[in-house]
């Protein structure tokens, strides 16, 4: 009775360590490496795939981890998911717009001036709004590395029409309008663009 016993528990606990088996759907998460070096600017997605409210709602709580001047957190996003609001930012990003033709969601990220890079209402260096800039950048850096390890693409466009966004969201006169941010699934491997040398970039002393 004993041995039955023995026998069916290490049959359970060797199905329940079982690695590989029934698995073959069920990706793994991918390490930070695997994040970094996946990730690429993705300018052709797949038509087929969506992106649902509640997924981008996860993207957007791992932009809230990002570190920014005194917890200023002056960025804000405004999300294009309707067809109707994708549509009308397709056409307010130039000549990304056919890059972009098959990202569900759209994202237009500003950030308010007068908060991080101030004190009081002064302005702590010569940066002055230039901290509320870089904020914007490392909460977007959040946004498309968690995108990426959340198996999304994304393409960050700096060429996107200001005016029309601001009218288009209603965004306050406060707050600069920084990158659109594509968000879909990739249709094709990208390749990556080369690098400058480590040396050119980084001096030891
Ligand atoms: C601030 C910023 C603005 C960019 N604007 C555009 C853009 O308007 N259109 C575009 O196709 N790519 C744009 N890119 C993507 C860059 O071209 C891309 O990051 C670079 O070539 C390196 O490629 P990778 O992202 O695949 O590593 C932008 C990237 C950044 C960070």
């Amino acid at each position: 009775m004993k041995k039955i016993l023995w026998s069916a528990l290490v049959a359970l606990v060797s199905l329940s360590g079982c690695s590989d088996c029934n698995t073959q759907d069920v990706k793994s998460a991918p390490s930070f490496d695997e994040v970094l070096t996946s990730r690429r600017s993705i300018r052709n997605y797949d038509a087929t795939k969506t992106i649902s409210e509640a997924e981008v709602r996860d993207l957007m709580l791992a932009t809230q981890d990002a570190p920014s001047w005194a917890n200023q957190q002056p960025t804000r996003y405004y999300v294009a998911i309707s067809p109707e609001k994708v549509a009308a930012v397709q056409d307010m990003v130039g000549g990304n717009k056919d890059r972009i033709k098959n990202a569900p969601v759209l994202i237009v990220s500003t950030f308010e001036r007068g908060k991080s890079g101030f004190f009081q209402g002064n302005q702590t260096n010569e940066v002055g709004d230039g901290w509320g800039a870089y904020d914007n950048g490392l909460s977007n850096c959040y946004l498309i590395l968690k995108a990426r390890a959340m198996g999304f693409d994304t393409l960050i466009m700096g060429i996107r029409d200001a005016d029309q966004l601001r009218e288009l969201f209603a965004i306050p006169d406060n707050e600069t309008i920084m990158a659109v941010i594509a968000l879909g699934y990739r249709a094709e491997e990208p390749t990556r663009p080369g690098r400058k040398v480590l040396d050119e970039i980084v001096k030891f002393f």
